[in-house]
């Protein structure tokens, strides 16, 4: 399948829906504490989210069950939140999709609860500078290959490891659309980027074995080995001025301009 090209005003309809995903995903982490549990955040997040006209994108989608998906310790991705409370040092990834007037965003970083084991803390900042490395790939006359191989270098080159057959995808239309943005890769594989590309680049990683296992729920992806696991997500546009992070989280992408309708912080 082709990859269908987003428009300039395309891109500013999935920047809105971005920016309420990224501010959500950010209250999300501040709410993570000793004591609260996934279903929780998926409340605040409903809240939130229809709060500022949005609706939760993962709700219902091929029959998932709740508003956000939380993934604790060795869950890598897709975790249903639960009413288990988050304990001391839990390493939890929190991913968030919203559509808003019909444009889809979808985003995840990952944060530690209480006390931090520094091992899992560099595990966050390798996921942060893989997600970077991969973002600087996205640029116009490059390849998904490119993004891939730019992650896989990052992760690889600080020790950790990628898990290569979970994979980011184009995303702004719908949740899941071409192409599929692959974690590990050949530089100039694959599908090229145009301007209008959009995508959720988003690698997963952690210090052991690149091995999965699907949970018995059906959604929850688990590290085979039981290693603690990291998530770093944005939805990025390909733009002739380069790449462009419609999901701005944290204090990461300072070019972050003022926006109407950003609640006061
Ligand atoms: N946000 C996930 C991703 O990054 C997909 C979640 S789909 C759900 O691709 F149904 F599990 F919520
Ligand atoms: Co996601
Ligand atoms: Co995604």
């Amino acid at each position: 399948m082709a990859i269908a090209l987003k428009r300039p005003d395309e891109i500013a309809g999935i920047d809105a829906a971005g920016r309420l995903a990224a501010d959500v995903l950010d209250e999300l982490v501040r709410r993570c504490a000793v004591g609260v549990c996934g279903l929780d955040l998926d409340a605040i997040a409903r809240e939130l989210i229809v709060e500022r006209g949005g609706t939760p994108t993962f709700l219902g989608y091929r029959g998932y069950p709740q508003s956000i998906c939380v993934s604790v310790n060795d869950v890598i991705v897709h975790g249903i939140p639960t009413s288990v409370a988050f304990d001391d040092g839990d390493l939890v990834s929190v991913d968030v999709g919203v559509t808003l007037d019909g444009w889809v965003a979808d985003t995840a970083r990952t944060t530690i609860v209480g006390a931090e084991s520094g091992r899992d803390a560099e595990l966050i900042s390798v996921a942060e500078r893989a997600l970077d490395a991969g973002l600087a790939a996205c640029v116009v006359g490059g390849s998904v290959g490119d993004i891939g191989a730019a992650i896989e270098a990052e992760v690889s080159g600080s020790g950790a490891t990628v898990f290569p057959t979970l994979i980011g995808h184009g995303v702004g239309f719908r949740l899941h659309e071409d192409p599929q943005v692959p974690n590990v890769g050949t530089v100039g594989a694959g599908a090229r980027l145009e301007a209008g590309t959009v995508m959720a680049v988003e690698p997963m990683i952690s210090w052991g074995a690149p091995h999965v296992r699907l949970a018995s729920d059906g959604w929850s992806v688990f590290a085979l080995d039981g290693a603690q696991a990291a998530h770093a997500e944005v939805t990025v546009a390909v733009t002739d001025e380069g790449p462009q992070v419609l999901t701005p989280w944290g204090d990461r992408w300072p070019a972050r301009r003022p926006h109407v309708g950003d609640p006061a912080r």
